[in-house]
């Protein structure tokens, strides 16, 4: 007979980042462990936020995080965590789910689900989304997106992640296209260049491709951009950026920026990377993500692995990424469910 407790027995309890109980802070750190299991397990990496990060994060007043556990006696076997942004997009609401690969296949994952559906619901959250990832080579495409069709959710984007091995050697960069200057920097960017970079932040949550998910314009000022500045100091991220300038009228019309985690020293994140509409043409995406490299070399020897998620669609994206040298790693697949 199996000593496994039905999924009824397992409890589900919220965790919080601010615990300072040390039962309570010990549980938050299982609650993101999980993330980083799940990942491992079904990409090859622990590819996760940290505890820590995730604590960071809450000084963001423009979301609402909920985070549930489920508890199987002493282990937590599944972590749930949903977003509510509470300054734009007040119809959607985020998940990531990750139910321990031991644990799996016993009803872990529809009650996490569940009991933060019924969250969003009551919010009057009317569009969910949730991702799966699965490695290029995997024995099956997408395993985790059986559960998500199970559940209501339709396929809404598919997204490739690559990797970028630094080279021993700077690239060439090419000189920047005429009428742009490009300009590079470490750390926290310039505090002049803010009601630019609100900007572009602006523009970058709904210029990129969104394949079907239903996501309206983020509301970015500079109090927002500072206050994610702040926010990734206290995590501790390392960052290395790139701008364009247009000469003609001397705003930034463009940006790269990686980030190093502070667990991570030799893995580190391409985050955003826009050329706004009108100035796209001139190759300037190619010239900041190559500029980026000896900078990051210099300031970061230590990074092996710049990694990055563009939409299968983002053909532009993916072709500078191709001409650089990144190979894909993984595929993610956005879900979503409407009501
Ligand atoms: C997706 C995930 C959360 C499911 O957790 P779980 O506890 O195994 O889910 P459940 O036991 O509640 O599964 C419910 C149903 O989903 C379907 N399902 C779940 N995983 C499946 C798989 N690998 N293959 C086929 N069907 C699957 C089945 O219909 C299952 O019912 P059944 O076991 O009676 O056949 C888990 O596999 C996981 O952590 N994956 C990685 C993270 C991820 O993709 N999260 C996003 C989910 S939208």
């Amino acid at each position: 007979m199996s000593a496994e407790p039905s999924v009824e027995q397992v409890p589900i309890v919220e965790v919080h980042g601010a615990a300072t109980d040390p039962v309570e802070h010990a549980r938050f750190d299982a609650f993101a462990q999980v993330f980083h299991d799940a990942t491992r397990h079904d990409l090859g990496d622990a590819d996760a936020w940290t505890a820590d990060e995730l604590r960071a994060v809450d000084a963001d007043l423009t979301k609402r995080r909920v985070r549930l556990a489920a508890l199987d006696g002493h282990v937590l076997c599944g972590s749930v965590e949903l977003i509510l942004p509470l300054r734009d997009n007040l119809h959607a609401a985020y998940l990531e789910l990750a139910v321990r690969p031991g644990h799996r296949r016993r009803g872990i994952g529809t009650r996490l689900l569940e009991a933060v559906e019924r969250i969003a619901l009551a919010e009057g959250r009317t569009s969910l989304m949730s991702d799966t990832a699965w490695l290029p080579d995997a024995a099956e495409e997408d395993p985790s997106g059986h559960f998500a069709r199970r559940h209501g959710y339709a396929p809404a984007q598919t997204v490739r992640r690559s990797d970028y091995p630094v080279p021993d050697t700077d690239p060439v960069v090419p000189p920047a296209p005429q009428g742009y200057a490009v300009e590079t920097h470490v750390g926290t960017p310039p505090e002049a260049d803010l009601t630019d970079r609100a900007w572009l932040a602006r523009r970058m949550s709904t210029d990129a491709p969104l394949g079907d998910l239903d996501i309206d314009e983020e509301d970015w000022d500079e109090d927002r951009v500072r206050a994610l500045d702040a926010r990734l100091e206290t995590m501790g991220r390392g960052r290395v950026g790139a701008f364009a300038r247009h000469l003609g009228s001397g705003r930034v019309v463009a940006f790269s920026e990686i980030q190093v985690p502070a667990a991570s020293p030799r893995l580190a994140y391409h985050q955003d990377t826009l050329v706004l509409r009108e100035h796209r043409g001139h190759g300037l995406g190619l010239v900041l993500k190559l500029a980026n490299v000896p900078v990051l070399r210099e300031a970061f020897p230590e990074v092996r692995t710049v990694r990055t998620w563009n939409a299968v669609e983002n053909s532009h994206m993916l072709a500078v990424n191709d001409a650089m040298g990144y190979v894909t790693s993984g595929f993610l697949r956005e879900w979503q469910k409407r009501r």
